[in-house]
C-alpha cells in the first residue's frame, strides 16, 4: 500500500472489520497458525535516558531501582526454558552496569541452553551490537517509536533520531533479526505520520515489528496527556501485516493493558507471537514503564498457562520452534 492508501484506511473507521480480517487471512497464509511464544525477562529497570513516555526515565525518583545478576538471568532462563519457551527476550533500561563483557558472558551462558535469543536493551554502538552478535544474540528489538524526526526528539532529550536509524540499520548488517516499532498515541503525532512508520518498517525490512498503544505514566512529563487508542494501535499493527505478510508480529502487554482481550484480539487482527513475561513476581512491579501492567502479581508458570489457555481457545497452536522469520 502507498502513503495515500494508508493515509485513507487509518482515518477511515467504516473499513475496520474489513482491516481486520484481511490481515487474519494474510497471516493465516503467510506464517500460518502456530504462535510463538517469547519468554521475556526484565532484567533491570536502571536506565540512562529520559524518554518523556517512560516510567523507567532516569528522572523519576519515585521507583525502587532494581537489577538482576547474571546467575539470576540464567536461573530465569532455565526455568522458561523448563516452561517449554524457545526463545528468551533480554530486556532492561540503558543501564551501563551490563558493559560489553557482561552481556556477552550472559549471552554465552544462555546460548548453551539451545534457545533462540533475542536482546532490548536500547542504543549501542556498532561494535557492541557486533560483540553480541559475536556471543550468539540472534535478534534485537529496538523501536524506534515515531519516523516523525521532530517529536522524535521532542520525546527524546538528548537523543537523536538519526543515531536511531543508524543503530537500526547496523544491526540488520549484523545479521540480527531485527524488530522495530512505534508507539501509538504520542502527543502531537499524526496519522499521516504513522503511515510513514509503517513505510519505514518496510523499507528497512524488519523482521519484526511491535506496536504498542502509548499509556501515560504519573511520573513522567506526559502524565496528562491523553491515553492511545487501542483501535488505531490495532490498525497500525494490521496494515503492518499487509505490508509486510511474511515477518513476525506480537500481540502486545501494551494492548492487552487497554483492553482485557487485547492480545487475543490483536492474534486475531494479524499478530502471530506474543511475550509472556518470565521474571520472577518479586520484580515485575518494578518495572512500571506504564501503570496497571498486566501479570504483576503472576508467576513465569501461571502466565505459560493462561497464555496457552487463551491461544487454544481461538484455536490456535502453540509453535514448538524457535521461530525465526522465514522470508517468502
Ligand atoms: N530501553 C530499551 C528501549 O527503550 O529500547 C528497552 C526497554 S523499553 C521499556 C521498551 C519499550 O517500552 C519502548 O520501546 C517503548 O515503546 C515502550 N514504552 C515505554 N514507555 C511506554 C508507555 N508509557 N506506554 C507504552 N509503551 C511504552
Ligand atoms: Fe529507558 Fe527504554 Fe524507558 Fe527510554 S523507553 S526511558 S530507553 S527504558
Ligand atoms: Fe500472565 Fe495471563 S499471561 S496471567
Amino acid at each position: 500500500m502507498n502513503k495515500d492508501e494508508l493515509i485513507d484506511i487509518l482515518s477511515d473507521n467504516s473499513k475496520n472489520d474489513w482491516l481486520f480480517k484481511e490481515a487474519d487471512r494474510i497471516r493465516h497464509e503467510n506464517v500460518g497458525d502456530e504462535v510463538h511464544l517469547r519468554g521475556l525477562i526484565e532484567f533491570s529497570n536502571i536506565c540512562k535516558r529520559q524518554c518523556k513516555y517512560c516510567g523507567l526515565r532516569s528522572a523519576n525518583k519515585e521507583i525502587e531501582r532494581y537489577r538482576i545478576l547474571k546467575d539470576e538471568i540464567i536461573s530465569l532462563s532455565k526455568n522458561a526454558v523448563n516452561l517449554g519457551y524457545k526463545t528468551i527476550v533480554l530486556q532492561s533500561g540503558e543501564d551501563d552496569y551490563y558493559d560489553t563483557d557482561k552481556m556477552c558472558e550472559i549471552i554465552r551462558e544462555i546460548k548453551k541452553l539451545d534457545v533462540a535469543l533475542t536482546l532490548s536493551i536500547g542504543e549501542k554502538t556498532y561494535n557492541e551490537y557486533k560483540a553480541f552478535r559475536e556471543a550468539g544474540a540472534d535478534r534485537y528489538l529496538l523501536r524506534i517509536e515515531t519516523t516523525d524526526e521532530s517529536l522524535y526528539e521532542t520525546m527524546h532529550p538528548n537523543a537523536s533520531y538519526k543515531n536511531r536509524v543508524e543503530c537500526l540499520y547496523n544491526l540488520k548488517e549484523l545479521g540480527f533479526e531485527t524488530g522495530t516499532g512505534c508507539l501509538v498515541g504520542l502527543p502531537d503525532q499524526t496519522i499521516e505520520s504513522l503511515a510513514n512508520d509503517i513505510l519505514f518498517f518496510k523499507e528497512l525490512d524488519a523482521d519484526m515489528i511491535g506496536i504498542g498503544p502509548f499509556i501515560p505514566h504519573k511520573e513522567t512529563p506526559l502524565k496528562d496527556v491523553s491515553k492511545g487508542d487501542f483501535w488505531l494501535a490495532l490498525k497500525v499493527m494490521a496494515l503492518t501485516r499487509i505490508n509486510m505478510p511474511d515477518i513476525n508480529i506480537p500481540a502486545t502487554t501494551a494492548m492487552e493493558t487497554l483492553n482485557p482481550n487485547g492480545r487475543i484480539i490483536a492474534l486475531q487482527s494479524g499478530a502471530n507471537v506474543v511475550m509472556p513475561n518470565v521474571t520472577s513476581t518479586e520484580y515485575r512491579a518494578k518495572y512500571e514503564i506504564y501503570p496497571n501492567k498486566i501479570c504483576l502479581g503472576d508467576a513465569p508458570e501461571q502466565c505459560r498457562g493462561c497464555i496457552e489457555g487463551k491461544i487454544r481457545s481461538i484455536g490456535r497452536t502453540i509453535s514448538s520452534e524457535k521461530g525465526f522469520r522465514k522470508k517468502v
